[in-house]
């Protein structure tokens, strides 16, 4: 086979950091993209809309776990790179039904990287060179930290805590596995909690945004003293373009918004922002409508990420601090009423009603 084309393939790419990094890709190279995507309850192929019509962009609704499919999409399309986001990545899921997490966050990685590899090991020696599989993995692989103990780099050892974080510890150890045995050219980045447009309004950040918007009580889990370091999403995107331009193979890459917060924090943030930018006279402030709902089993404590070796070696940092990037979040919220409609279909009410029934 001669060397790839000019094409990447992404994985995952109609979810909320995958569809943020498919626009910002194309609006920095201008190269195609590949988007394979199952369209699970978080994939959301609107997220993509501006794109509609643009030969760049190709949607190919299908399973990271079918190896016909993803063998002849890369025979097809032959892409000079893999940015492999699709996953189920909900922990709260995780804890109430584990089977998918294993089934694509661990099968899925192994058809991915087993695939690819067959492709790669066809291409021409300048082809082999160039060609990159970017594993897209989380922090949460680390475990949890103490108060005083220092961030994750990325010697620290794996200790996953939930289903979901042990399905990414799993797919992290193929993928060093593929490039230590076959010198399959893996690069992996861990990365802290994203916020920003297009998150399904199931995580944190998102969820307070509309229940507050909503007048609806805000579930802090546990005493809200959990801690973690929050990136905005276009960051991430900004970081894995330079690990895929710039990495050394083999290697894994921390990746973090040096902005550590309690989730109580957080919540009243985002509490005094719906009330300056919807101000609502006569009715008390939203932050009256924090509740503290029974925790997460098993709650990881504490993220903090050192991204002390991106910074150094490949001159990565992030553009946005964590007041003026949740300023931009909750404005967009606000600003896509339409987007919101979409996205809280029947599962999505009956997820709600089922996690935090149990929980109140
Ligand atoms: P998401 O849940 O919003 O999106 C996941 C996407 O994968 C969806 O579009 C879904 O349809 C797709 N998908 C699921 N199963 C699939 C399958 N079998 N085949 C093909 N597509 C499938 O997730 P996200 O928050 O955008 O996270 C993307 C990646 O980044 C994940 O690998 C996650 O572990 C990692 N990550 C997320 C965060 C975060 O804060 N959200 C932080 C660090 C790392
Ligand atoms: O650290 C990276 C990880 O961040 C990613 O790998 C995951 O895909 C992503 O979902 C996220 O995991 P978290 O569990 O940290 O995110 P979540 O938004 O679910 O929760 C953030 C914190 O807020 C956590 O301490 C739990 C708490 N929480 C969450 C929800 C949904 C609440 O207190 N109330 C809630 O209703």
């Amino acid at each position: 086979m001669s060397s790839p084309r000019d094409s990447i393939l992404v994985t995952g790419g109609a979810g909320f950091i995958g569809s943020n990094f498919i626009l910002c890709w194309i609006e920095a190279t201008g190269a195609p993209v590949i988007n394979l995507d199952l369209l699970t309850y978080a994939g959301n192929p609107a997220n993509l809309s501006s794109l509609d019509g643009d030969a760049r962009y190709q949607l190919v609704r299908g399973d990271i776990c079918d190896p016909e499919l993803v063998g002849s999409l890369l025979r097809e399309h032959q892409p000079r790179a893999i940015v492999h986001f699709a996953a189920e990545s909900h922990v709260d899921r995780s804890i109430a039904s584990p089977e998918a997490f294993i089934r694509t966050n661990v099968q899925g990685t192994f058809v991915l990287l087993e695939q690819a590899r067959t492709y790669w090991s066809q291409l021409d020696q300048a082809g082999q060179s160039a060609f990159r599989f970017l594993h897209v993995s989380t922090d949460e692989v680390y475990g949890s930290l103490g108060k005083d103990d220092p961030a994750f780099s990325e010697t620290t050892a794996y200790a996953p805590n939930s289903p979901y974080a042990a399905s990414k510890a799993a797919s992290d150890h193929l993928a060093r596995a593929y490039f230590h045995t076959w010198g399959f050219p893996v690069l992996t980045t861990n990365c802290s909690n994203n916020y920003g447009p297009f998150q399904f309004p199931e995580k944190l950040i998102p969820l307070m945004i509309l229940n507050a918007l909503e007048g609806k009580p805000l579930p802090v889990y546990g005493d809200g003293k959990n801690v973690r370091d929050w990136l905005f999403v276009e960051d991430h995107c900004s970081a894995i373009r330079a690990v895929l331009e710039r990495g050394r193979v083999g290697e894994t890459y921390n990746i973090g918004g040096n902005s550590e917060r309690a989730n109580i924090d957080v919540v009243t943030s985002i509490c005094d922002l719906v009330d300056e930018l919807r101000p609502q006279s006569g009715t008390p402030p939203r932050s009256n409508l924090i509740t503290y709902v029974a925790d997460r089993p098993g709650h990881d404590r504490r993220y903090a990420i050192d991204a002390s070796k991106i910074a150094r070696e490949l001159e990565w940092k992030p553009a946005q601090q964590f007041e003026s990037g949740l300023r931009r979040t909750v404005r967009w919220y606000l600003d896509h009423a339409a987007w919101i409609d979409s996205v809280r279909t029947g599962a999505y009410r009956e997820w709600i009603a089922k996690n935090y029934t149990e929980r109140s």
